[in-house]
């Protein structure tokens, strides 16, 4: 059968809020969308209805499951859980490795040092922050600020999971190693990885269902250390833009 978005949209919907009457706090895995259309996606967010669909998808994930998550030790470390924040029917989704200090204080993502970095490298693609979606593998920042634990990032993916099926974008970008990892199911490094488009796989099964295209690139905070690198993490991000058909800034 094939599925048309807002019907996948509803579905997902009708799913968290079951879980949510049932007192059930995980997120599925994966929720059959057979034919997320990728044309469709593309659409800028023209119809409002549409895009307080997905908000309120959105909304219901983060409340139900994710704000108070007791699925790692994270639960017991954090001030509050980040969920990530932007467009809700972005073209492009960033995502990030986990919250660090100033993240894990406001609750919002990526709004520290390299969060300022990060706006620099959205702005230089002519776009803004609220035109795009930003979140983190992990919900939760690890004491700190250490690297994600396998068992941690195991617990979180589904939710990464979740807010990539309901947000739908044309592109992801995972920033640095952990992000690309774990969005492609891979243990090749970032340097590796970095340079070219990946397959992923929404379902987080490798070739079942619907795929989006991956740029993995540099972590704004690795930037900051080794601005050397810039060069090469622009390359990437020119690589989206031409993806997406954006103009650089004059
Ligand atoms: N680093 C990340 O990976 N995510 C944030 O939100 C902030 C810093």
């Amino acid at each position: 059968m094939e599925w048309k978005p807002e019907q996948i949209r509803l579905a997902v919907a009708q799913q968290l809020k079951t879980d949510s009457l049932l007192g059930i706090q995980d997120v599925p895995m994966h929720i059959e969308a057979p034919s997320m259309s990728r044309a469709t996606a593309a659409q800028p967010a023209a119809d409002p209805l549409e895009d307080s669909g997905r908000t309120e998808q959105l909304q219901i994930l983060n409340r139900t499951s994710v704000v108070g998550c007791t699925k790692c030790g994270l639960a017991s470390t954090r001030t509050q859980t980040v969920f990530g924040q932007g467009s809700s029917a972005p073209r492009l989704v960033f995502v990030g490795e986990a919250p660090g200090y100033e993240e894990d204080k406001k609750g919002l993502a990526f709004v520290g040092k390299a969060g300022q970095k990060l706006t620099d490298m959205i702005v230089a693609m002519g776009l803004t922050r609220e035109d795009v979606f930003i979140c983190n593998v992990l919900k939760c920042r690890p004491p700190n600020n250490r690297d994600p634990s396998a068992e941690e990032i195991l617990a979180c993916r589904p939710y990464l999971q979740q807010q990539l099926q309901i947000l739908q974008p044309e592109v992801v970008v995972a920033l640095g190693a952990p992000a690309a990892k774990t969005l492609l199911n891979t243990a090749q490094g970032i340097g590796k990885l970095r340079g070219r488009f990946h397959d992923l796989y929404l379902s987080g099964t490798e070739g079942v269902g619907p795929s989006i295209p991956a740029m993995p690139t540099y972590h704004p905070a690795y930037l900051l250390r080794n601005p050397a690198e810039k060069r090469k993490a622009w390359d990437d991000l020119q690589m989206v833009m031409a993806l997406l058909g954006l103009e650089r800034p004059g």
